[in-house]
């Protein structure tokens, strides 16, 4: 049984990684898939086998921080197909910084991507789908829920984006409209975040962080970003109904130790 037949889904930083995952899974499952990315390039080579396999995907260039870039997309998105269905507000950035060494740079570009970018994304859908209804899903992380002395901005942005979603959760439920609003809270995942965070460290922390990570994580690996993928389109489906305002933690076990 296809689950987003006649939907309408965008995610954003979905070129790659987890939101690449997702926007295969939501077109499999017959949705019609809005891939978006800071790089409008990215986006359209991300979706050229999705193309290939006879999937309903497009893609546009759109920098999360932008406020006017989210009414130009969504606005578009109406225009062409009259409806949306589904937000996965997945974009996310994050750097090593404790909260002795973290600079101000580094703490607001975080922000910037990782909090303004979904309250932008959240405000924006819930005015288009306050009529009709739908699902928004917003990607935190566990380092929303348990703090890392190496990812302090991060950490921040992540626990800020759980606790708005709430409150975006309870807004909507209170108003009377059909949207429910969660967020996803993956553990360590393999995709260029994560990669990219070991390569700013020297290569000898690096192994040292890794070896840490690892000594956390009951089940022993990370996760490929199907497994978060997965969760993340149960999340934003019917089977979902009666979840609104919480957090679904996929982990490998990582904050239950
Ligand atoms: N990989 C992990 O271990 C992990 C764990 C928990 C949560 N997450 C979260 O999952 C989400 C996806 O990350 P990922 O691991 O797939 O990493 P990724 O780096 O593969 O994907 C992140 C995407 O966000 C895009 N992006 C960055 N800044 C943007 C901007 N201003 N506007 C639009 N797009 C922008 C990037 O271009 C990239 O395609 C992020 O929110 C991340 O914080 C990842």
């Amino acid at each position: 049984m296809k689950r987003f037949e006649g939907r309408v889904v965008l995610l954003t930083g979905a070129a790659r990684g987890i939101g690449g995952a997702a926007a295969e899974l939501f077109a499999r499952e017959g949705a019609r898939v809005v891939v978006t990315d800071y790089d409008r390039a990215d986006a359209q080579a991300s979706i050229a086998p999705l193309l290939a396999a006879g999937l309903a995907v497009e893609a546009e260039g759109l920098d999360v921080t932008q406020e006017a870039a989210w009414a130009g997309v969504i606005d578009r998105i109406i225009a062409r197909h009259g409806r949306l269905d589904v937000l996965v507000n997945n974009a996310g950035v994050g750097w090593a910084g404790t909260a002795e060494d973290c600079t101000l740079d580094v703490w607001r570009a975080t922000m910037a991507v990782n909090m303004e970018g979904v309250f932008l994304g959240t405000r924006k859908a819930i005015e288009v789908m306050k009529a009709h209804g739908g699902s928004i899903v917003n990607v935190a992380s566990i380092a929303g829920n348990v703090g890392e002395p190496l990812l302090a901005a991060y950490n921040a942005s992540k626990g800020g984006v759980r606790i708005f979603t709430k409150a975006a959760a309870l807004h909507c439920a209170q108003s009377g409209y059909p949207i429910r609003v969660n967020s996803l809270h993956p553990g360590y995942t393999v995709t260029k975040l994560v990669n990219s965070l070991m390569e700013s460290m020297p290569a000898d922390e690096a192994e040292a962080y890794t070896k840490h990570v690892l000594g956390l994580i009951p089940m022993g690996r990370l996760a490929d970003p199907m497994e978060i993928a997965r969760p993340l389109v149960f999340l934003a489906s019917d089977d979902a109904s009666y979840m609104t305002g919480s957090e679904l933690v996929v982990d490998g076990g990582y904050i239950a130790a």
